[in-house]
């Protein structure tokens, strides 16, 4: 391959395959600017139900729908060529049963071209991820902290600590043996996550997990401080983009109020300007 070739996109089993090795990264996106920017950093590229709370202004996932999942997807497909492109599926879209799910989850791939969806749940979740798997649907799991279950979960707590251990430890392992591809684990403490990556086959992605995971995911608008509503103990701020970004709107309010912009380069004169 030449020093410019282009990646080609990795697929399910590309991520699999990765258990072990060099830690897999990974973003949320929800715009094609933003997953343009991130293409060729990740490995692959999630448009997470997040989007609800970051880009709509909801309080939790639980207001989000197939809907807005594909309307985002679409554009962050749009966005991507050389990450794999991952989709949630939205709270209420696949809990009640198998077909339930493969109904909306080969809507989700059939409109957006994602090639593998991701859906929250452990042991519970088992049958229909192994139903979805066994017709041709990839699926990431994600346990611990499963935001769309706060309201039976009392809140976003670390989940697994002390005798709730075994319990997410469980749900590992049901996911990876139903056919998961990689498992998000989230907040849960380090050392259990420590112990999950070493006991599952499949890659472990933590987001408040352990930097022994086998791969891990951030929030962007959270990791370039563009979501200022709260910072969860786990985010890093690599950049703070919000600040900056008022910073300019405040100088553009100021400057279009004294008159000083549009300048004299940002207008046309009558005659356009002569060639020679
Ligand atoms: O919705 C989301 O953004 C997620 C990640 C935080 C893993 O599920």
């Amino acid at each position: 391959m030449s020093a410019t070739a282009k990646k080609q996109a990795p697929n399910a089993e590309d991520i699999r395959a990765r258990k072990g090795g060099t830690p897999l990264v990974s973003l949320t996106a929800y715009t094609t600017p933003m997953a343009r920017l991130m293409d060729k950093h990740c490995d692959f590229v999630l448009v997470g139900d997040s989007v609800g709370m970051v880009l709509h202004g909801l309080t939790s996932t639980l207001g989000v729908t197939m809907e807005m999942m594909i309307l985002h997807g679409q554009a962050v497909a749009r966005g991507l060529s050389q990450a794999m492109l991952v989709i949630d599926m939205p709270f209420g879209s696949y809990e009640e049963g198998p077909q339930q799910a493969f109904r909306n989850a080969a809507r989700l791939m059939a409109e957006t071209g994602c090639a593998a969806v991701k859906l929250e749940g452990g042991v519970e979740m088992a049958e229909t991820i192994r139903f979805l798997v066994k017709r041709g649907i990839p699926v990431m799991a994600h346990i611990g902290l499963t935001p769309q279950s706060i309201n039976t979960l009392g809140g976003y707590k670390v989940q697994g600590r002390d005798a709730q251990a075994e319990a997410v430890l469980a749900d590992a392992r049901a996911v990876a043996d139903a056919g998961a591809f990689s498992v998000v684990l989230e907040k849960v403490p380090q050392k259990l996550a420590d112990k999950i990556t070493a006991e599952v086959a499949i890659p472990t992605i933590g987001i408040g997990a352990s930097a022994g995971c086998d791969g891990q995911i951030l929030v962007v608008d959270d990791m370039l401080g563009f979501f200022t509503a709260f910072k969860p103990k786990f985010v890093k701020r690599y950049a703070d983009l919000g600040p900056l970004a008022e910073a300019g709107i405040a100088e553009y309010a100021a400057e279009v109020r004294a008159r000083s912009f549009p300048a004299a380069e940002h207008v046309f004169a009558d005659q356009a300007p002569s060639k020679g």
